[in-house]
């Protein structure tokens, strides 16, 4: 079928329509191009489909940079100049909060910073094996998660930890044993710091050439921490943990401040673009002497130790007891003794707290957004503003009508681009009640 694409919607597709009328939603096309397009998934009203040959490519269409991008499931944009990346995520945030028929209008996207390849500070490989034995570094293909390729360099990893992988790659192929176990790799690295956590997942108890893979990790001097994960069953639900080498963290900085990154926490994934982030929380927050701070899902408190300085108090909730761990030991890193860090549902506490004078509320919530019941609780509390981070345009737009209907509107609404090459969009926006 031949499609030309109209635009680009969320979630890494551009949209067209068939001849039939029918919408219809293909991943790594460019307003613009003329494609030969094969259906694979029927809805409806809509359909999925795959490029089979782009007839006339799209004047905005550059070379992509990484000879993986086609089959790769970790990028979608490569195909687009930053420029237009920054203009295309403009609209697709401007039509998703039109869509939900938000009043407010967003600002114009903003760079997290001037690094468009290399920013990630965490990245994960999936091992395969192939018929000779040889196991290979890659990813999912983009259209299939069950699909693998081979990806042996990642342009959204630094060169070092591209460097180690390869490097643990090497060395598991040095030996002809059973492979089977090895699953997959993740690599964290403090981009301040220069500390790297190295965490090789096995699907068994069992890791071959085990002294081989430590003795050549310890030619890297960056490598603090190296880890053995068990994800029995190839579940990354029930996750077992062996330290086989170093500390059991690594440390990044953002602005004046130190955080440790232990394997079970959540990190902002672009260390270079988190100070960026952080300062836009901190203008909306406009915290005065003596706030009182609320910072919901607050992971390991980076952004309520970073919004600590004026504060009274700071009170961080999450609900991963680990990351809380990390949360206290960065306030006592950072000689911080006016946040509280509590593990709790974040719904349960404000529930907990309905009466509480809360100067300013946090709320930084997984791609899921906020429940419809904390929403409610939220615009029922005393507070002077809310400061809504989110990585969902479309949740955050869903949310933002909720708020408005109980009187909370947002007046400032600020994308940001924490992740190029790809079609994520984190927001940051700040909501008061009206008057
Ligand atoms: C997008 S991350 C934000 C982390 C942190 N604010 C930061 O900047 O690093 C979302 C966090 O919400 C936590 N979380 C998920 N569901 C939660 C809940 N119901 N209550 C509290 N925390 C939750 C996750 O564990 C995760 O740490």
């Amino acid at each position: 079928m031949k499609l030309k694409i109209e635009k680009l919607v969320s979630d890494g597709f551009g949209l067209a329509h068939a001849p039939d009328g029918r919408v219809i939603f293909i991943k790594k096309t460019s307003p613009g191009d003329v494609v030969n397009a094969e259906i694979y998934k029927k809805q409806k009203d809509f359909a999925f489909a795959k490029v089979e040959k782009i007839i006339s490519p799209s004047c905005d269409r550059i070379l992509p940079k990484c000879q993986y991008f086609e089959p790769c499931g970790g990028c979608d944009y490569q195909m687009l100049s930053s420029q237009n990346q920054l203009k295309y995520k403009n609209e697709i945030v401007a039509e998703i909060l039109h869509r939900a028929k938000v009043d407010a209008k967003p600002e114009k996207i903003i760079a997290g910073s001037n690094q468009e390849l290399g920013y990630r500070n965490s990245i994960r490989f999936i091992f395969e094996i192939d018929d000779k034995n040889h196991i290979h570094l890659g990813r999912h293909n983009y259209l299939d998660e069950r699909k693998f390729v081979i990806v042996d360099k990642c342009l959204l990893a630094s060169e070092k930890v591209n460097e180690i992988a390869q490097a643990i790659r090497d060395t598991i192929n040095e030996s002809d044993g059973e492979k089977s176990s090895f699953w997959q790799l993740k690599i964290r690295q403090g981009f301040a710091t220069n500390e790297i956590m190295v965490e090789i997942i096995t699907s068994t108890e069992n890791l071959p050439v085990k002294k081989e893979l430590i003795d050549e990790l310890k030619k890297f001097p960056e490598i603090k921490s190296i880890y053995q994960t068990i994800a029995s069953g190839k579940s990354l639900k029930h996750l077992q943990r062996r330290l086989l080498f170093g500390s059991s963290l690594i440390h990044e900085k953002i602005g004046g401040f130190i955080f440790q990154i232990s394997p079970e926490s959540f990190f902002q994934t672009n260390s270079l673009g988190v100070k960026t982030l952080y300062d836009k929380i901190k203008e909306f927050a406009d915290i005065k002497f003596g706030d009182e701070v609320v910072d919901l899902f607050c992971g390991t408190g980076s952004i309520g130790i970073y919004l600590s300085t004026l504060a009274k108090k700071v009170v961080g909730v999450e609900i991963v007891p680990e990351a809380i761990r990390d949360a206290r030991d960065n306030a006592r890193l950072n000689k911080i003794s006016n946040c509280e860090f509590i593990i709790r549902d974040s719904t349960k506490w404000i529930k907990q707290n309905i009466n509480k004078k809360i100067d300013k509320i946090i709320v930084d919530p997984p791609r899921a957004g906020l429940s419809k019941d904390l929403i409610f609780d939220l615009c029922l509390l005393n507070f002077d503003l809310i400061v809504y981070v989110s990585c969902n345009p479309a949740t955050f737009a869903r949310d933002l009508k909720i708020f408005e209907s109980r009187g909370v509107v947002a007046t400032n609404i600020q994308p940001i681009d924490m992740f190029p090459q790809t079609h994520h969009i984190e927001i940051v926006s700040k909501l008061t009640k009206i008057k």
